[in-house]
């Protein structure tokens, strides 16, 4: 864990780049905007800690209640000595998201509305599904999984590729009451394997195969293979499969079923079921410091009104137009701001398929320009890989459509910021740097485009509902500017409510640390003008291309090699990622380092968890620095995988390490790496 000394330091580099300029809201576009100044946002925003009753629950009020709530609440605990963590949203009230999100804008006319544009990965493959189309869809495929004995409350997992059918799989599980777990398309078998054993899911719907710029990508195999490895931990008794290419694809007999078969024997109608406002929507695994991946539960009604309002206010969404984000539903931001955000809205929703750079790294401007793209929202990393395309392949396209622009994942570089702004944006668009978490549901901290003037590089100010302080190291609130770590105060409606299974581990993990307090795990500096910078984490988790990565993780994988005796590992500054995975390797006696190795044990992380753990450097060394109790100094080894030249003097205190001699020798293998 960093100290607040180390989020200070973070905190002024930061900040500094990207204070010197302040961009106030475009005229025009604050004039028309559903918020249309600071003044205005700074009124509801009162409104909205003062008097959630009114503020939330007349928000809430727009959308069908089978039963409507008895009050807003939140009825909650986040003091572990009183008693568990609880939190709870809109008492006595019963709906469906799905309904809200697709059953209700038909039932009101709006049948024939573009709900999901899908862009293919060949430039040429395109589709257009209104939410009439969408609706239909989803009533047959809830019925396919009521007939393979989904129940409200059962999850499912979905090992998909941005195809349609994700996102009428999850409207489909929520439609009857069934938990969605969606696991990323790019883990690896034994990553699909962990999270299907914590989730028991009876059904998976996966998919045979995917073009992913010119590579085919295997899905149906790999959940095979996952099955396989898993089979003494769990029971899988159907897999659905989405036929997307025309390749072979195993398929094991009483347990497989191709999805277009299934849906041509059911029908149209499927009642939803009607859950409690509290009822799980959704799990989604996520990497913390320690341990496996947890299954963080989101609710249904708070997570409802959360999607919703973060996605009309932030992206300032009016109707007709075209919004897209280029993220995976296999991430909380692809569920938020793909799926349930901009459906509950009646938003047109883009849906991507392939990738940034294929066929040429013009490929989203040219989706801009061919569906008049309004809303645009993508990371940090894609910005800088766009960036280092050349400006070419942007100003080809036309991009006069644009009107807002966004960004998640990490803090973005003031370099990026004025590059996404100025190139792309033609210094018309807003930027809202929109922070959050897949524990918050939905946006914590993030400006308004109408009304907060921006700062390149600060997420800005708080959301309606989000009370974030920032605590020193005893846990104490500090007023003012200060440094130190993000916390939360009371519930935000689309707060996390749960680990699936483990309750106990998202109490430790969330709310032990500072009673009182949901801590994020993020370090963070306010400024003079009560503005939120982003430090990044401070604790063992590394954000690789605005994805968490735990260091555990990778280091159980590291040590599962042969050769392998000892690892520990951390982040690396990244020109494209933001941050890249350094790795420590201590070998076993009689093992000598060599390329060939340093390749095996990148390949046992990628089998492991996925290509996207990749380690990007792996430095064999004789010991790891350790203290007398045997408790691995990182602070040592992420100062030198950031910096191999680091004067010794910078690196601390080294006097309480049981060898302080292993420092000079890590330093040198360190700078030979470099
Ligand atoms: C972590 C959450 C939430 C969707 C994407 C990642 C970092 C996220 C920002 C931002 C600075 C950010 C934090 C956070 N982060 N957005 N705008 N500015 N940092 O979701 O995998 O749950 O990761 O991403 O470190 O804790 P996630």
């Amino acid at each position: 864990m960093d100290s607040v000394n180390d989020v200070a330091t973070k905190a002024a580099q930061v900040s500094e780049a990207g204070q010197k300029h302040l961009y106030p809201p475009p005229a025009d576009l604050a004039a028309a905007a559903h918020v249309k100044s600071l003044d205005e946002y700074k009124a509801m925003y009162r409104q909205s800690i003062d008097d959630p009753e009114t503020f939330f629950g007349n928000m809430a009020r727009q959308f069908h209640w089978e039963k409507p709530f008895d009050s807003v609440g939140p009825v909650y605990n986040f003091d572990l000595s009183k008693g568990p963590i609880k939190i709870d949203w809109f008492q006595g009230g019963k709906t469906n998201i799905c309904y809200n999100a697709l059953d209700r804008h038909v039932a009101a006319g709006h049948g024939d509305d573009v709900a999901i544009l899908w862009e293919g990965n060949s430039p040429d493959e395109q589709a257009s599904h209104t939410y009439h189309d969408v609706l239909d869809a989803v009533k047959k495929f809830a019925n396919v999984l009521k007939s393979k004995g989904v129940r409200k409350g059962d999850t499912v997992t979905l090992y998909m590729p941005m195809v349609v059918e994700l996102a009428v799989a999850c409207l489909a599980c929520a439609r009857i009451g069934a938990i969605h777990s969606v696991v990323f398309g790019g883990f690896s078998p034994e990553a699909i394997r962990g999270r299907m054993a914590d989730a028991q899911s009876k059904v998976v719907v996966t998919c045979d195969a995917v073009m992913r710029g010119a590579k085919p990508v295997q899905l149906k195999t790999q959940v095979d293979a996952a099955l396989e490895l898993g089979k003494d931990d769990f029971t899988v008794e159907s897999v659905v499969v989405f036929r997307r290419l025309a390749g072979e694809c195993p398929m094991v007999d009483g347990r497989d079923t191709w999805w277009h078969d299934e849906m041509a024997t059911v029908t149209a109608d499927c009642e939803c079921e009607w859950v409690e406002s509290e009822h799980p929507l959704f799990m989604l695994y996520t990497s913390g410091s320690t341990g496996k991946p947890k299954g963080i539960v989101h609710s249904t009604a708070g997570y409802m009104l959360g999607s919703w309002a973060t996605f009309k206010y932030v992206f300032d969404y009016k109707p007709g137009e075209v919004y897209w984000c280029t993220a995976d539903i296999g991430w909380i931001t692809g569920h938020s701001y793909i799926v349930y955000g901009p459906l509950l809205e009646r938003a047109t929703t883009v849906m991507f398929e392939g990738v940034p750079t294929y066929p040429d790294a013009g490929r989203c401007w040219a989706i801009c320009e061919k569906h008049a793209v309004n809303q645009f929202y993508t990371a940090p990393t894609a910005v800088r890989a766009l960036m280092k395309a050349g400006d070419d392949f942007v100003t080809k396209h036309d991009r006069s459509s644009l009107r807002i622009l966004g960004s998640v994942g990490e803090p973005i570089n003031p370099e990026a910021w004025r590059w996404y702004y100025s190139v792309v944006g033609e210094e018309r668009c807003p930027i809202v740097d929109t922070y959050w978490q897949t524990e918050t549901g939905s946006f914590m901290i993030t400006p308004l485009p109408g009304a907060t003037p921006l700062k390149p590089g600060s997420a800005t100010l708080p959301f309606f509902g989000v009370q974030p302080v920032v605590l020193d190291d005893k846990g104490v609130e500090l007023e003012g500017e200060a440094s130190g770590f993000l916390a939360i105060k009371k519930p935000w409606p689309s707060a996390s409510r749960s680990c699936y299974g483990d309750h106990a581990r998202f109490e430790s993990v969330y709310y032990s640390m500072f009673k009182g307090y949901y801590v994020a795990g993020d370090g963070c500096r306010r400024d003079a003008d009560g503005y939120y910078w982003i430090t990044g984490r401070v604790d063992d988790v590394i954000n690789v291309s605005g994805h968490r990565m735990g260091t555990a993780e990778v280091e159980s994988a590291l040590v599962l090699h042969p050769a392998c005796s000892e690892a520990a590992v951390v982040g690396m500054p990244h020109e494209i990622k933001g941050a890249g995975i350094y790795c420590y390797v201590v070998l076993k006696d009689g093992q000598v380092a060599s390329d060939e190795l340093a390749a095996g044990l990148k390949a046992i992380v990628r089998k492991e968890i996925g290509p996207i753990a990749t380690p990007d450097a792996i430095q064999f060394s004789e010991g790891l620095p350790k203290t007398r109790s045997g408790k691995i100094m990182r602070r040592i080894l992420r100062k030198l995988a950031e910096n191999p030249a680091i004067d010794m003097a910078e690196l601390g205190d080294i006097s309480t390490l049981a060898d302080p001699g292993i420092v000079a020798l890590l330093k040198d293998g360190a700078m030979k790496l470099a």
